[in-house]
């Protein structure tokens, strides 16, 4: 039954008041219920600020304030439990971790039992999946398909969204070049002209075009800032940068999430430039909300405010509310340091109001803009949630970004696509029969009961199996080596599921070792000693080092952790019902001693060459990757020309067109990224070697070739200088375009300064 919503009456005024402003730009009340009903900002403004008068401080400041359902904690648990009783007093503003339509409605009551009625926004982490888990952020990225990016938020929305849930922590895009950061499972690897498209378009996924609409989410930018740079890899380290490097590479995709619209952005855990991010004003009120103008409020991380004590840069929980205000963080996730000093740091005159009410006005715009003043329960619909959890557009959607990330690395001999035909194959592992492993982490809420399994989706294709699992995963030693043995001689093909367990990576899953153990990478040459040809899926949230895999086995297919559909989208690509076009967004190192390892790496003053001693290079190991940024291959061939620019001599402000002919010539259809890379010859800063500046995934059919266009305009050949100016220098540019980082054909481009107009 609908609930009936009871609103004093002194903010059932102010609201007939703001509705009228709504009115005249929206369409008639009456067709609230419209998905396409929409409250635009300035009118949500308008409402949050008749609703602000209305506040004492200590209702705005629990608006601030924001807490985790005691049930499920992604952080260490704080001791306070009175939740339910906090809410009805007014002084939480959001729950994270209160799930399904159920639960939320629960919550929102207490909420409309306080004096102003203000209703409470719920947040989780919407990670990759809800129900229905979809491939870990960093293997969609592999797909290089922007369209399937947002697609899969979308999804994600839908489904979160109708088990009560307002808001995503997601999508995070932070930049990594790390793979020891067990966070990079989380993002979209290691480039930031990539990375900034791919924030666009999952904040698009997620928010759609109206966060009215019941379907959507709110999104979270995060972790503002540079959280994909700790030192050494380590989960929550220092980062300390040059601000022009920071500003070139690690900012982007964070402008990129801001311009697209995104409705929040999260404050990392780290320091930068040596102050914790969430006391870190030039970051938050300079360049987010200054700079740029961002709109929407800002989030801790968990206690990140509480932490600056430990970080030694606050004594204490007050002094740390007063310096995350100051520095512009609005609402406090977990730490009680507003909800316990706020008011009095106002009252003593330590904290400006202004700040206090420019936060609150920025949290009740979102709940404005999310139409939950008009119905705090239009997402608590238990029907609706039944519905859509896991229903077929989700599953559909699940295995066509599964196999849309799936990287094949190697394939000697043509020995993948399996005949349909095949007689028998040997499945080795025990990661091949794994539901929860399938998930990978963030998947908290994934229902593990629906992932399809390597081992099932064979059986139900009719494949006879001979299963056995070869390798104890906890002790990550061999064992039955004889039955999987066995398993091989008598079956045609081998296929091996080698790699890390789905909880070696995510949060706090740093590792200083990515090797996997050497006991898993001999069990490949054990099968591929039996003689018959072995396929090794590799299975992983991060780039990992695995040469003698990459040596032994006839076949190597890279399969991340894919989600509910895994099982299935691995055998679409196994048995060729997809071609792999995927290509990886991080650069897989041969050793770990070269991590970090990117390919946009500086040529130094003493640039690789093997023939000179004092260049630059390792003693022990070679300084190329296992494999580059942007490889993958196909089961057809392509063949792409060289660059052909519009204008070999361009001025500043002058764009030019960059063709390439692409031809599929083998014989299967497929799909291609086309890659364009830059290079300023010479610069006033040091600059890369190559930037990824343009790609475009292409669809041929076997034999057939289209004409592929970039525009290379001054943001592709511009940088920020050592003033933080973004500049375009005239010179030379080399213009590279291939199907790689290291696979490339290139043009020269001058650029020369246009003439001064009188
Ligand atoms: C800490 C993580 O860093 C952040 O990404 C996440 O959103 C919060 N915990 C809430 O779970």
């Amino acid at each position: 039954m609908k609930k009936l919503i009871l609103l004093p009456l002194a903010l059932c005024a102010v609201m007939s008041a703001t509705a009228k402003t709504a009115a005249k730009t929206t369409a008639k009340p009456a067709a609230k219920a419209a998905q396409n009903y929409t409250i635009p900002y300035a009118v949500a403004v308008q409402r949050a600020d008749s609703v602000l008068k209305l506040m004492t401080l200590e209702e705005k400041v629990g608006q601030m304030v924001q807490y985790s359902d005691n049930k499920l904690t992604t952080g260490p648990e704080s001791k306070d439990t009175a939740r339910l009783s906090k809410v009805e007093k007014g002084e939480v503003g959001s729950m994270l971790n209160v799930i399904g339509a159920v639960p939320t409605r629960i919550f929102q009551d207490a909420a409309m039992k306080s004096r102003l009625r203000i209703p409470l926004i719920f947040g989780l982490d919407v990670v990759h999946g809800f129900r229905t888990i979809s491939p870990l952020p960093l293997a969609e990225a592999a797909s290089f398909d922007l369209k399937a990016l947002e697609n899969s938020a979308r999804l994600a929305a839908l489904e979160a969204s109708a088990a009560g849930i307002h808001w995503t922590f997601a999508p995070m895009v932070d930049v990594s070049v790390d793979a020891r950061w067990g966070r990079v499972m989380e993002g979209a690897g290691e480039d930031p002209f990539y990375g900034s498209l791919a924030a666009k378009a999952r904040v698009k996924g997620f928010q759609g075009d109206n966060l009215y609409a019941n379907y959507t989410l709110l999104a979270c930018a995060k972790h503002f800032a540079a959280y994909g740079a700790p030192v050494a890899g380590k989960d929550y380290n220092s980062v300390d940068m040059s601000m022009s490097h920071f500003y070139n590479f690690y900012l982007l995709p964070y402008k990129a999430a801001a311009e697209a619209g995104v409705g929040t952005f999260m404050n990392a855990f780290n320091d930068f430039n040596n102050v914790p991010c969430t006391a870190n004003a030039p970051l938050v009120q300079g360049i987010l909300k200054g700079d740029w103008g961002f709109k929407g409020f800002v989030v801790s991380d968990w206690n990140s405010i509480g932490e600056m004590v430990a970080h030694r840069y606050a004594k204490d929980n007050r002094q740390a509310a007063e310096f995350a205000i100051k520095a512009g963080n609005d609402m406090d996730m977990e730490t009680s340091a507003y909800h316990e000093n706020l008011a009095d740091l106002v009252r003593k005159g330590d904290v400006d109001i202004k700040l206090v009410d420019d936060a609150v006005r920025r949290i009740l715009t979102k709940k404005f803009e999310l139409g939950l003043f008009d119905d705090p329960y239009r997402y608590c619909d238990p029907k609706r949630q039944e519905k859509i959890t896991l229903s077929k557009e989700l599953r559909d959607g699940s295995r066509d970004m599964a196999k849309r990330s799936i990287v094949m690395l190697e394939n000697k001999n043509n020995l993948l696509p399996l005949s349909a035909k095949v007689g028998s194959v040997a499945l080795i592992g025990e990661l091949n029969d794994s539901k929860e492993d399938m998930n990978g982490f963030w998947a908290g809420q994934g229902d593990i009961n629906a992932v399809v399994t390597v081992k099932e989706a064979l059986a139900k294709r009719g494949v006879k199996v001979n299963y056995a699992s070869g390798y104890d995963l906890d002790t990550k030693k061999m064992k039955d080596l004889d039955a999987a043995l066995d398993a091989a001689r008598k079956s045609d093909v081998v296929i091996v599921a080698v790699g890390e367990r789905a909880k070696e990576s995510g949060e706090a899953k740093s590792m200083a070792n990515i090797e996997i153990s050497a006991d898993h990478q001999k069990l490949v040459t054990e099968l591929a000693g039996t003689g018959k040809p072995v396929v090794a899926l590799v299975m992983g949230g991060r780039p990992m080092i695995f040469n003698t895999v990459r040596a032994e086995a006839g076949a190597v297919l890279l399969t991340w952790w894919l989600g509910t559909e895994a099982g299935n989208a691995i055998c679409d690509v196994l048995f060729g019902d997809y071609n792999p076009s995927a290509k990886l967004p991080m650069t897989f190192p041969q050793s770990v001693g070269q991590v970090p390892i990117y390919y946009y790496y500086k040529s130094t003053g003493r640039p690789y060459n093997p023939k000179e001693r004092h260049s630059t290079s390792y003693l022990d190991v070679p300084i190329y990757p296992a494999y580059p940024f942007g490889y993958g291959l196909s089961y057809t061939s392509f063949d792409i020309s060289e660059p052909v620019l519009s204008h070999t001599i361009t001025k500043v402000g002058q764009p030019v067109t960059v063709s390439v002919k692409v031809k599929n010539t083998g014989s299967r259809d497929g799909e291609e990224v086309v890659q364009m890379y830059v290079k300023d010859m010479v610069a006033s800063i040091t600059r890369p070697v190559k930037e990824l500046k343009g790609f475009e995934k292409v669809s041929l059919k076997s034999g057939e070739e289209k004409t592929v266009q970039f525009t290379l305009e001054d943001s592709a050949l511009g940088f920020y200088n050592n003033d933080l100016k973004f500049v375009v220098e005239p010179g030379d540019f080399e213009i590279m375009v291939g199907n790689s980082s290291e696979s490339l054909k290139s043009a020269t481009l001058k650029v020369i300064l246009a003439p001064k107009v009188r």
